[in-house]
């Protein structure tokens, strides 16, 4: 390690901002650069490459790195040869035109770029600047094994798609990511197994749109439309890879995120309602409860659409938790239109909520289209309206667990207390746990005595050998 410290040119500092698959994609990039000979590091100021995997999903987002970039500056001055890169989202939005507002910046590679990195890295070292923003039609890194940064040995993400095919109308993601592909279902399984074998204990699936994955090893059935792909066996859909990646260890958990309400259907949920290791938790966003919203967003349901998966998901699993997704505050949004969206949060009381007010996207259908006419006051009041009354039910849904016995994985220990494991339940809920002699790692039994918002209390029970030891 020494020696390589003083050996500048091969170490590597790593930022992921923005979603799960930024986190995963960075991983990739590790995987890349470590075969180069790089090391991580995890001090800014002794790496010789610093990255910045970034997300353009709202203004503030890119803000954040536009800020985080002011702190390398000092760092630059002192070591000339400190070379800056900017990765994922803002490089595919931005290109060429990240040289010239941010001056440090000498590398930008797009998220389907990044096996150019070798010969990119190449042209820093001869003193010139280098960019890389193609997107593919194919590329899903399927066969690079993702070197796993900054992770606890228990949870890991696997990419299962990339893109987006959706036109949301506020949406970045279809121009920053490209157009929709999914991963082999053999690599995947690959993955799965590697990282049981490595101790892992939960598994994420993820895609922008999970329910949409489709993949075939024969290329004339990949574009093969859901129905179809659900009756031929030449296809795999996400339902039989959710059925086989559930199938690689009966203690392993898995997860998926995002679905989408206008592609989920029922043959999932009647998967998942047959493995006991498959959590009950839908990520299901709805962003707005009013149809006429719905349809300048473009999100190709209504609220009937959107509530008739709802009432599937509570037949197929009655205990199933849910979150969601808001935007307050999109173009043209009324006061009745808000209303709706309150209304609807109350119909369906949701577990927890990712909640945003409307940023305008340069380039999307809602930039060109409509105008961006709600003042940022109202945005902001009708968010808090938002998140107030999430708030209130979460804590409600909350209380209604007190006393439950549930199955929980630990994490991390709490920031809080050093004698407190921070664990998750089925429901992806955070659970507080005594930490006595459990590990990192364990299923336990505990049983639930308080409870917040965002967090349940509990007092251990014992230590489950095996995660079907309770059904
Ligand atoms: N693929 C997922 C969403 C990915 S982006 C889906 O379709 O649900 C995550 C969330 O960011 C979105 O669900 C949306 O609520 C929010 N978001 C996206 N674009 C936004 C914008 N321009 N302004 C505010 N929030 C936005
Ligand atoms: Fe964006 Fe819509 Fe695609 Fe989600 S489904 S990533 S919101 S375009
Ligand atoms: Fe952000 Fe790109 Fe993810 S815009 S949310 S990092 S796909």
């Amino acid at each position: 390690m020494n020696q390589l410290a003083e050996e500048p040119s091969k170490l590597y500092f790593i930022e992921s901002y923005g979603c799960q698959m930024n986190v995963n994609d960075s991983e990739i990039v590790a995987a890349i650069l470590e075969e180069l000979g790089y090391q991580s590091t995890k001090e800014e100021k002794e790496a010789s490459l610093i990255l910045l995997n970034t997300c353009s999903i709202r203004d503030k987002a890119e803000q954040t790195i536009r800020y985080r970039l002011k702190d390398f500056q000092k760092i630059k001055r002192k070591n000339k040869s400190l070379k800056v890169g900017i990765l994922g989202c803002m490089a595919e939005r931005l290109k060429t035109q990240l040289f010239e507002e941010e001056k440090l910046v000498d590398l930008v590679v797009g998220p389907d770029s990044y096996r150019a990195l070798p010969s990119l890295l190449q042209e820093l070292g001869l003193g010139q600047k280098a960019v890389n923003t193609l997107l593919s039609r194919e590329e899903t890194y399927g066969d690079i094994a993702p070197v796993r940064l900054n992770s606890n040995g228990v949870t890991a993400f696997v990419s299962i798609m990339r893109g987006c095919d959706n036109m949301c109308a506020f949406c970045v993601v279809p121009f920053t990511r490209g157009r929709e592909r999914s991963r082999s279902h053999v690599s995947i399984l690959q993955e799965v197994k590697d990282i049981v074998q490595k101790g892992y204990k939960e598994v994420t699936l993820l895609g922008q749109n999970v329910d949409s994955y489709r993949y075939s090893e024969d290329p004339t059935l990949k574009g093969k439309n859901l129905i179809d792909a659900k009756f031929d066996p030449r296809v795999i859909n996400f339902s039989k890879l959710l059925e086989m990646v559930a199938q690689v260890s009966p203690d392993l958990r898995v997860r998926f995120s995002t679905s989408h309400p206008k592609d989920m259907t029922d043959d999932v949920l009647e998967v998942m309602s047959r493995y006991h290791n498959i959590c009950k938790f839908i990520h299901l966003p709805v962003q707005s409860g009013s149809d006429t919203c719905l349809e300048r967003m473009n999100r190709s349901y209504d609220s009937a659409i959107y509530m008739n998966r709802i009432d599937a998901i509570k037949r197929y699993m009655p205990n199933c938790a849910l979150s969601s997704d808001f935007i307050a505050g999109f173009c043209g949004e009324t006061e009745q239109e808000h209303q709706a969206t309150l209304d609807l949060i109350k119909k369906v009381r949701y577990d927890m909520s990712f909640m945003f007010y409307y940023s305008e996207r340069p380039g999307t259908i809602a930039a060109r289209r409509y105008k961006d006419d709600v003042p940022l006051e109202v945005k902001k009041r009708r968010l808090s309206e938002i998140i107030a009354l999430q708030n209130q039910i979460a804590l409600e849904i909350n209380q209604t667990q007190i006393g439950q016995e549930q199955v929980v994985l630990i994490e991390f220990v709490s920031k809080r207390s050093k004698d407190v494991y921070i664990a998750r339940n089925d429901y992806n809920k955070k659970v507080a746990v005594p930490k006595k002699n459990y590990q990192v790692g364990d299923y336990v039994l505990v049983k639930i005595t308080d409870a917040t918002t965002m967090t349940l209390i509990a007092e251990d029970i014992r230590k489950l050998e095996h995660l079907s030891d309770i059904k």
